[in-house]
């Protein structure tokens, strides 16, 4: 594949939807990690870590505008030749395609977890409180998940490690662009 410098320092946005549980921020951590360890500039938004120093609720334009928030970040990281890994729910077609307008280079990833899955994992415990409605508009339980109508890919993550699930992400890294 020929590739010319300026696509090679372009940046991009990764960006890891899910249900809660899928493993968008596993994923993400490692990517990021082996990123750094080959000297690629690379910056995790995580949608959770977010949320913590902008606190949000989970409405629907709530969720779409912390969606847009982090995808306004990102737009503005790829244009410095970032490699963005975005993590968050995102559960709205209409705002991650908001965010595919709003950045130059975007990769739409679908950690495709099926809700029985994550539900057994509960690695927060999250889903047994949504279940007991201690807490209210939990996606997939209580709130919708919009499938990714066209992803650029899709990682199935069931009965398979976390590491492979980061390769495949990886490879497709690379099929995009050089490093
Ligand atoms: N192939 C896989 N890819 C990612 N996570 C996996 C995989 N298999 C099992 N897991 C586990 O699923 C959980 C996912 O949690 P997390 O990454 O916090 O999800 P999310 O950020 O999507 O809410 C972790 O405990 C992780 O170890
Ligand atoms: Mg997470």
């Amino acid at each position: 594949m020929s590739m010319n410098k300026q696509e090679n320092k372009s940046g991009l946005v990764l960006w890891l939807t899910g249900l809660s549980g899928a493993g968008k921020s596993s994923i993400a951590e490692k990517l990021v990690e082996y990123l750094e360890l080959k000297h690629q500039k690379v910056q995790l938004l995580d949608g959770d870590l977010i949320r913590n120093f902008c606190p949000t609720g989970f409405l629907k334009n709530e969720r779409n505008d912390h969606v847009k928030r982090v995808g306004f970040m990102a737009s503005l990281l790829e244009k410095h030749g970032v490699i963005v890994i975005a993590s968050l729910i995102s559960p709205y077609q209409s705002a991650r395609d908001d965010v595919r307008l709003m950045c130059k280079n975007y990769h739409e990833i679908y950690i495709s977890t099926s809700l029985e899955i994550c539900e057994t994992r509960d690695v927060k415990g999250l889903y047994k409180k949504a279940r007991a409605s201690e807490i209210q508009n939990f996606t997939g339980v209580s709130d919708p998940y919009e499938i990714p109508k066209n992803p650029e890919l899709k990682v199935q993550t069931e009965g398979v490690s976390v590491d492979e699930s980061v390769l495949k992400v990886l490879n497709y890294l690379k099929s995009v662009k050089s490093i």
